[in-house]
């Protein structure tokens, strides 16, 4: 029987992280911090045909995949399951078909080990990637968070609390450039493809800033800057004007990267800390990591910064925060259901 209150707490335990949010089935395991393995079995170029990910498909291609991806990141670590000490898998946001596949797995797993099973707030995963990049890192610390659901800036306050403090109030920032490459007849995932065009192009084009001016509290707004990207496209098309679709990226990067930057320097220093850490797909974006770079190294804060791999759906932050929550004995129950919106 599964006795949540039974479980001893080790002291570096083998936690196995599994995600299936999205379009990505992803399986880690961990020593501690860690990374002793980390695959992900991706159904992106599928999904590609459609341009945009279609949950049907999703949830069939994590049902092919979890096993699979299961065995491979035990065989990477040299493990069997019975070295598992504790599992942990992503309940929430998500697709609900794609969420349930790898919740089910994982709670099936924990239960047949008899070991502790934590299910993870995604978006909690992001932040806990930078522990992985830099294992000895503790709060508090300032989040920069932007993805294909979120853009918020986040005050960490211990490895399991955190306060919000500025949030978009409509798109996320990767939904921006994933429409952004859709309108400039990029391919899906927009993120890398408006990145690359962006690369050969300049600023040019005036576009809103996605920073919300003359409000109370600070606040992101991406449609605008999404509508007024949709609307230059539109109109140069209809006054037959060839369109310079490497200074829309550039220009639209720069709109929507900018505000996010400056104002995590300024949060920074307004919550006197000295450190900033970044997750979530968008933070795999070039520009941001330079000028996020450059403002903090300006500031004199430390920058913790995860690999691309890292910032981009993977288990292995999965992991990551599944260790915040098991060091604090924050164990699930089993009959946690997936929750296809939670709030932050
Ligand atoms: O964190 P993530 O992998 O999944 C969610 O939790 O949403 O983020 C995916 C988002 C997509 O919108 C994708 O276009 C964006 O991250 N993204 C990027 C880059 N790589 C991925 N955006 C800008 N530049 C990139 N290089
Ligand atoms: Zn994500």
């Amino acid at each position: 029987m599964y006795d949540k209150s039974a479980f001893v707490i080790k002291e570096n335990p083998i936690i196995l992280g599994m995600e299936s949010s999205c379009d990505e089935t992803a399986c880690a395991v961990l020593s501690g911090r860690k990374i002793l393995s980390s695959r992900i079995i991706s159904s992106a170029a599928e999904q590609a045909k459609y341009g945009g990910v279609v949950p049907e498909i999703a949830s069939r291609m994590h049902t092919e995949a979890v096993d699979e991806v299961c065995r491979l990141a035990l065989a990477d670590a040299g493990l069997k399951p019975s070295d598992i000490d504790c599992v942990a898998a992503t309940y929430g946001a998500g697709l609900l078909g794609a969420l349930l596949v790898g919740l089910s797995f994982s709670k099936a797993l924990a239960y047949s080990l008899n070991v502790p099973f934590i299910a993870v707030n995604h978006i909690r995963g992001h932040i806990s990637a930078a522990y992985l990049d830099k294992p000895d890192l503790k709060p508090p610390f300032i989040t920069l968070l932007a993805s294909g659901g979120h853009t918020a800036i986040l005050y960490t306050s211990s490895f399991t609390k955190f306060e919000v403090l500025a949030a978009t109030s409509d798109d996320a920032a990767g939904e921006a450039f994933d429409k952004c490459a859709r309108v400039l007849g990029l391919p899906y995932p927009g993120g890398p493809s408006v990145q690359k065009l962006a690369e050969g192009g300049a600023p040019t084009v005036k576009f809103p800033s996605a920073l919300v001016k003359n409000s109370a509290s600070l606040r992101f707004s991406y449609s605008g800057l999404k509508t007024a990207v949709i609307n230059y496209c539109h109109n140069a098309e209809q006054r037959g004007e060839q369109l310079n679709a490497a200074d829309v990226a550039a220009s639209f990067q720069c709109a929507a990267i900018d505000p996010l930057v400056k104002k995590t320097v300024e949060l920074a220093r307004r919550y006197n800390v000295k450190t900033v850490t970044a997750g979530g797909g968008v933070i795999a974006n070039e520009y941001l990591r330079r000028t996020l770079s450059a403002a903090c190294r300006r500031a004199g804060l430390a920058l913790v910064l995860p690999e691309k791999k890292y910032c981009t759906d993977n288990a292995a932050m999965i992991a990551s925060e599944g260790l915040n929550q098991y060091m604090a004995g924050n164990f699930s129950d089993l009959d946690i259901n997936a929750a296809a919106a939670i709030p932050l």
